[in-house]
């Protein structure tokens, strides 16, 4: 949606403006990334009550600002048994790949602070 015209705009008029609040990959995305990142966005609301989306720790580990390969590897630890966390295998559990993979690309789009490595 308003992703693909934002980044006309941006192109041709707002590029300082651009920068500032386009950290995401989203006005380079091509379609099919763009349609990932809403639907991850979308998705998101299901695990902000936790982790908070501007990727502070507050005792919630940051999700924010990770290669898409590490998120999946990590959601997949939760998976497989590899890590423990109740509240983290059911989520990870629920989770399709589709919907990992759109999860993953719109939590690695947002602006990183910390995180721990992709090991468990
Ligand atoms: C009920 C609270 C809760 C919800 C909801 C939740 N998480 Fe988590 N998540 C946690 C906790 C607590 C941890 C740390 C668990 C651990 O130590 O293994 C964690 C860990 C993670 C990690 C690994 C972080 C790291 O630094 O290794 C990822 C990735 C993650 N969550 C993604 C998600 C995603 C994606 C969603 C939504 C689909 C989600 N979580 C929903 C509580 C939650």
């Amino acid at each position: 949606m308003g992703c693909w015209m934002f980044h006309k705009l941006t192109l041709r008029t707002l590029s300082a403006l651009a920068g500032a609040l386009a950290s995401a990959s989203c006005p380079l995305a091509h379609a099919n990334e763009a349609k990932l990142m809403s639907y991850g966005k979308h998705l998101a609301g299901e695990c902000s009550s936790c982790h908070r989306i501007d990727g502070v720790d507050n005792g919630i580990p940051s999700i924010t600002g990770w290669p898409v390969a590490d998120f999946k590897a990590t959601i997949n630890f939760y998976r497989d048994g590899a890590r423990t966390n109740p509240a983290m295998v059911s989520v990870a559990k629920s989770l399709d790949d589709e919907q990992l993979k759109a999860l993953a690309t719109y939590y690695g789009s947002l602006p990183k602070r910390e995180r721990r490595s992709a090991t468990k």
